[in-house]
């Protein structure tokens, strides 16, 4: 069930088909996409159909229940090795964020040892693993609310409201929570180029929860912070490594840089799926990329000059030590670092 400021959802499991709002189609057309076919919906993870480290991983469980159900209707006994090779193109759709990674091991695991028919099990996790991450976010809404005085402006980079999460948001869920409680004066979005997630996602969602938001271009974040207009930038995370260094939408680097340099406070908000204690470092994760043409093109339109190449991450790393808190449905670390994560993970156990 939907509550106050959470109406949006990014995929659907409904009559046994997945249907996946199409991303790259917003704002101006709201079009769903039905797909069956486990191939078909790793194929629109890669071409951002579906995008954010949460909404990628829960589409993958959902995946996987479609594949399981075909591999095992083309082969009660020996439908293990296909099931498992649609797995892995799962995992491999895009490389930097780990909650595919981890919600295809869940499902993997749900799967093994399993006699007969797997779907219901399957399903029924990846139901689990969307109602968890949803309950995830409002935790961190509060707790991330929390962090933030009265009267704050805030500045938030790329898409991390309920488009790339299984609904409500991570940072973009701690905007809504704090506007919610009437402490914020106002929210800034980077654009984020170059697939505009802050200028056609971010407003969107903001714009239709009647929460004021103005845009900027990314460049336009370090004079923003140097005219006082913002006391906290609040980012999201597509892995977060053991060490506290957080990989997240390019610019958000630079934002952090930024942010340091004029006292404004930057925190992270992911839920625990995001968290990868076996990479011990940011320089261990993989950066994702893209190709040249979405610099090159801006939709659909060459602007670039003819002849000129690009180069495109669309990740960077943000080393902890520019981290103020990185905030989790498991509590909040302050100044992270390899030991306040161990800490964090292993309270809770490690799940
Ligand atoms: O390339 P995208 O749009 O998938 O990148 C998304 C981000 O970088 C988000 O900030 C991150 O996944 C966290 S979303 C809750």
């Amino acid at each position: 069930m939907h509550q106050e400021n959470d109406c949006i959802r990014a995929m659907v499991w409904q009559d046994g088909v997945l249907r996946l709002l199409d991303q790259r189609r917003l704002p101006r057309q709201e079009i769903w996409l039905e797909l069956d076919d486990c191939a078909a919906v790793a194929d629109a993870i890669r071409d951002m159909v579906v995008r954010g480290a949460p909404a990628i991983g829960i589409t993958a469980a959902y995946a996987a229940v479609l594949s399981a159900r075909r591999r095992h209707a083309d082969s009660p006994h020996g439908w293990r090795a296909a099931f498992e090779t649609d797995l892995e193109r799962l995992a491999a759709a895009r490389p930097t964020a780990v909650n595919l990674r981890w919600a295809v091991q869940r499902m993997r695991a749900v799967a093994a040892g399993r006699k007969g028919d797997p779907v219901p099990a399957l399903l029924e996790a990846a139901i689990a693993l969307h109602r968890q991450d949803i309950a995830a976010n409002r935790r961190m809404g509060e707790l991330g609310a929390a962090l933030i005085d009265a009267g704050s402006g805030v500045l938030t980079h790329c898409n991390t409201g309920s488009l790339a999460t299984g609904g409500y948001g991570t940072a973009l869920g701690v905007i809504r929570s704090a506007w919610a409680q009437r402490r914020l004066t106002a929210v800034y979005a980077d654009e984020t180029r170059p697939w505009l997630q802050g200028a056609r996602l971010t407003a969107w969602e903001l714009v239709r929860d009647g929460i004021p938001v103005d845009l900027l271009v990314d460049g336009a974040a370090a004079h923003l912070m140097k005219e006082g207009r913002v006391q906290w930038v609040v980012v999201g995370s597509d892995r977060i490594a053991a060490n506290g260094d957080v990989a997240n939408k390019i610019g958000t680097y630079a934002a952090a840089v930024a942010a340091r340099h004029h006292g404004v406070k930057f925190m992270v908000v992911a839920p625990s799926s995001t968290i990868d204690m076996s990479t011990p470092g940011g320089d261990r994760i993989p950066i994702e990329q893209r190709p040249a043409d979405e610099v090159l093109s801006l939709a659909g339109q060459p602007v670039a000059a003819p002849g000129a190449g690009a180069w495109n991450p669309a990740f960077d790393i943000t080393p902890a030590e520019l981290v103020d808190a990185i905030v989790t449905e498991r509590g909040v670390v302050q100044a992270p670092d390899a030991a306040g994560m161990a800490r964090l993970m292993a309270e809770a156990g490690s799940g």
